[in-house]
């Protein structure tokens, strides 16, 4: 690795990408506010760090694709060594064009439409991994159609509960998500079933996002063991096991658990179970980018009222949802100074009230931008266009340089768009 990386204040108190002073960024890129930064080195480091903890175990570090779907950043992951874990046929195509091997690539989702399963198949992805026993009939269905075998998993739903945002908890028995423990049998049947059009080769579980802790990530685990041992006692075939992803992130507030920690424990636990011969699938996404994206806005007005010291930036909750959506409270600090203790209400402009990024430490005098940190997950994925806003630029850095941008297509394109409809 060359150079210093990653987030960081330099003497100054520029916050900076590496060395380099976002502000500088930001002018190189001629771009206008908000644009996010993200940091490419620091992302590669981040994957090295997560593989180092699966040691000599055979394993596919499928990225997901939904944290952060930018081609610079696959492609990063994908030198790598990465997979890739998609949900839909538009995702599949992108892990694709960056250079993912299909045979690295899972595709989860609820809801898979006919012609993403065909793109799967025809791929010859991992696997297929299905989330109810009505789907594996379909995948069946579909295999046969385009006379092709179909690899598929099944995503366990093992009813745990884990602690996290209710919008983000996805292992309990009322999600909508995954096989559950009672429909294991008639799982596979469907499978056995269909004869050459399916072959089982994995077995998967999510529980939810933001695990801090390893325990709750073993609890689904076991249950994925417990099922890949009874399968193996009557067939063969089984290829893999993945316990998912959903390895938490500091977002400010501590983080107790690493992501390799979570590696770690799935190797030891698969030795335990006597199954190290199967190789061992994660789909993490927000803890290979989160940390390393910053969201870059300028402050368009402040209001002081009795109840509070407002500051009006020029993001809002169309480019950066999840505070608004999950109640996440994302560091927010002056671009160019250090945070101090006088704290302001910080808002975007869009007309909603939960348009809220809340209250951060700012300073006396309202800066002239701020840097929303930890955006690199679940930020640009989840924008949108509300209230005629464009989405937001984004702009890749590696070694203190940009190494590419995606401009927003700007406010001209969205009123063609609306004038055509
Ligand atoms: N595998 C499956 C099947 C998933 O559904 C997800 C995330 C992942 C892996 C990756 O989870 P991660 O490692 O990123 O936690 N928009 C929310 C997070 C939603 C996660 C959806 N599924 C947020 O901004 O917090």
């Amino acid at each position: 690795m060359h150079g210093t990386y990653g987030f960081r204040r330099n003497a100054q108190g520029q916050a900076c990408l590496g060395n380099t002073p976002l502000t500088d960024l930001l002018a190189q890129s001629g771009l206008e506010t908000p644009v996010y930064f993200y940091d490419l080195d620091a992302i590669a480091n981040e994957a090295r760090s997560l593989i180092a903890g699966y040691g000599d175990a055979r394993h596919v570090i499928a990225y997901a694709v939904k944290a952060n779907s930018a081609g610079s950043v696959i492609r990063t992951l994908a030198a790598e060594g990465t997979g890739a874990d998609v949900v839909s046929g538009a995702e599949l195509e992108v892990a694709i064009a960056c250079g993912i091997p299909a045979e690295k690539i899972v595709m989860s989702g609820v809801a898979k439409k006919d012609s993403e399963l065909d793109l799967a198949i025809s791929s010859r992805v991992l696997a297929i991994q299905a989330e109810s026993v009505e789907e594996l009939y379909r995948i069946a269905a579909r295999a046969r159609a385009l006379g092709r075998q179909a690899r598929v998993g099944f995503r366990l739903n093992p009813g745990v509960e884990i602690e996290s945002h209710a919008h983000i908890s996805t292992g309990h028995d009322k999600a909508k998500f995954g096989i559950t423990r009672a429909d294991v049998g008639r799982a596979f049947e469907a499978v056995d079933s269909a004869g050459e059009a399916l072959l089982a080769v994995g077995l998967s579980t999510h529980v939810g996002s933001m695990l801090g802790e390893v325990e709750p990530y073993l609890k689904s685990a076991r249950h994925v063991c417990d099922v890949a041992k009874a399968r193996r006692a009557s067939r063969a075939g089984l290829e893999y096991v993945s316990f998912g992803g959903g390895f938490g992130i500091d977002y400010g507030t501590g983080q107790a658990a690493a992501p390799a920690d979570f590696g770690r424990a799935a190797v030891q636990l698969l030795r335990a179970e006597g199954l190290s011969d199967l190789m061992l699938v994660a789909e993490p996404g927000r803890s290979l980018v989160g940390s390393h994206g910053v969201l870059v806005a300028r402050v368009v007005q402040s209001k002081v009222s009795v109840e509070h010291r407002w500051l009006m930036i020029d993001a809002g909750m169309n480019d950066l949802l999840r505070p608004a959506l999950y109640g996440a409270k994302h560091r927010i600090e002056p671009l160019d100074s250090e945070p101090s203790a006088q704290e302001w209400r910080v808002v975007g402009p869009v007309c909603e009230s939960s348009d809220d990024f809340g209250a951060h430490a700012i300073g006396s005098q309202p800066p002239a931008a701020v840097v929303i940190r930890d955006a690199g997950a679940y930020g640009f994925t989840m924008a949108s266009e509300y209230n005629g806003r464009a989405l937001p630029s984004e702009v890749f850095v590696r070694n203190g340089v940009i190494a590419g941008s995606s401009p927003s297509s700007g406010s001209a394109a969205w009123i063609k768009r609306r004038l055509q409809a």
